[in-house]
């Protein structure tokens, strides 16, 4: 009985949370391998939305949340959610959901930097979240993070609070920015300690028991591979892998335990932030795109940019993260269109390629070139089963399927959990 893993396999809010939430019935555990509170999942499950962020989406099913090692974990953004969803009726108590002890903090000084940093930038900013994602992986990696399990040693946090506080004022204060007193940080750190130690464990331990008693554990990923900090649109990334294997080393678990890989994929394409978009839409389509799709950030409220869906750029998610199927959101916001393209290739130079190029100024010139498809003028939107929808709307499936080279086991018809249709099981593999 495998498992499987969520990835977004385009830039992110591809339908993520709708798609754990509805896949968490049939799991027994739901994981959070990295990112953090920059994500932004939404559900909606009857009249009830939720917007979650850092909790793992299972949570909403009732299924055991498990924030892994991979996370970085804001303290005060994590009690804030779970205070905002248990007013919502949720229960988040440590017996539902569990944090990996060697997980690192964002601190109130990583947002406050990546703020400075952007604005630093100007117009060459990444339009990051501004929550400090970025600073809390660079600290992990220069080995001064402090972690879950530091706030049981008030002595470890005061060493390491010296440490980061050398590194961190004297780039604040090269930024014009206000810097940090230790003891403010240090108290407030030993403030949460109680409210937070009680959901750290050794998870890997957890996971591995899960594991062999043939519990199904389900991966939710969060942004997607092209931000992946290797194999997106560098720099205009985010600072963590994000591709399928990261589930692995995120979670504490062997690669072979990750099972089958379900990239998520919206039926056209968006972006928040800064950043390269070949198939962006600057006119009326895309603008409609945006309004049908309700286009706006979860996290930010930013506006996303919209555009045609991008099949190169998907195929390539799909090969360097090894999705084995796809699930497809979002196909409803298509009803109508009288027309509707798909980018099977880049002209850059002479040449169509069928790769994004690694290098940022080719990847700006990269101009996309389309297969233009007629639309459908019924709807698809509620629809449950594959007998509900317009020839030409599987027709469109089928040629995201060709071109990707991977198949659409999953179609996601409005934001309802139970519009939802599904073609193969991927517990099943
Ligand atoms: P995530 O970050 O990948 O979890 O995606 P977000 O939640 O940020 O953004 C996806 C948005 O699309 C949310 O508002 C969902 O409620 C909505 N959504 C998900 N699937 C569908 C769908 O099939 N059709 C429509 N119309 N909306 C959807
Ligand atoms: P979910 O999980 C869409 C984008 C930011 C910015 C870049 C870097 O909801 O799909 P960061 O704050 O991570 O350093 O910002 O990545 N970004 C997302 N875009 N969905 C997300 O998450 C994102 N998380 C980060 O907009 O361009
Ligand atoms: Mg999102």
């Amino acid at each position: 009985m495998p498992n499987v893993a969520v990835i977004g396999a385009q830039w992110g809010d591809e339908g993520k949370g709708k798609v754990v939430d509805w896949l968490a019935s049939r799991a027994d555990i739901v994981v959070r391998f990295q990112g953090g509170h920059n994500a932004g999942h939404t559900l909606v499950v009857g009249n009830e939305t939720y917007k979650l962020s850092l909790l793992p989406s299972g949570l909403v099913r009732g299924k055991l949340g498990v924030i892994g090692n991979g996370v970085v974990v804001d303290p005060d953004a994590l009690l804030a959610e779970i205070a905002r969803v248990e007013a919502q009726g949720l229960k988040v108590t440590p017996d539902r959901l569990r944090i990996a002890e060697n997980t690192p903090l964002i601190l109130p000084l990583h947002s406050a930097l990546d703020r400075a940093r952007e604005a630093a930038r100007g117009e060459h900013k990444i339009g990051t979240t501004g929550r400090g994602i970025g600073p809390a992986y660079e600290d992990k990696v220069a080995r001064r993070a402090i972690r879950v399990c530091d706030l049981a040693e008030p002595e470890t946090v005061s060493r390491k609070l010296d440490e980061l506080l050398l590194h961190h004022n004297t780039l604040l204060k090269g930024l014009g920015a206000e810097t940090f007193e230790k003891q403010d940080l240090f108290d407030r750190l030993m403030a949460l300690a109680p409210r937070i130690l009680p959901y750290a464990e050794p998870v890997w331990e957890r996971l591995d028991e899960a594991r062999r008693a043939g519990r199904r554990i389900l991966f939710e990923g969060a942004q997607a591979v092209m931000l992946d900090v290797d194999h997106g649109t560098y720099p205009f990334v985010t600072s963590s892998n994000t591709v399928a294997a990261t589930a692995a080393s995120g979670a504490g678990i062997g690669p072979g335990a990750v099972g089958f890989v379900l990239g998520i994929a919206k039926a056209y394409s968006t972006r928040v932030g800064s950043g390269p978009f070949p198939t962006e839409l600057h006119d009326a389509t895309g603008q409609l795109l945006g309004d049908r799709g309700h286009e706006f950030g979860t996290v930010t409220g930013r506006r996303r940019r919209c555009g045609w869906f991008d099949a190169v750029l998907v195929r390539q998610a799909v090969k360097v993260a090894g999705i084995q199927g796809i699930a497809l959101t979002k196909l409803d916001v298509l009803d109508g269109l009288p027309e509707l393209k798909i980018c099977v290739g880049y002209r850059l130079g002479g040449e169509v390629v069928r790769r994004l190029p690694a290098a940022p100024a080719a990847q700006a010139a990269a101009v996309a070139e389309y297969e233009t498809m007629e639309g459908w003028s019924g709807s698809t939107r509620g629809a449950r089963s594959w007998a509900d929808l317009p020839a030409q709307a599987v027709k469109y499936v089928r040629r995201i399927e060709e071109l990707t080279e991977a198949p659409v086991t999953l179609l996601s018809t409005s934001p309802e959990r139970d519009d939802t249709i599904l073609v193969r099981d991927p517990f099943e593999g």
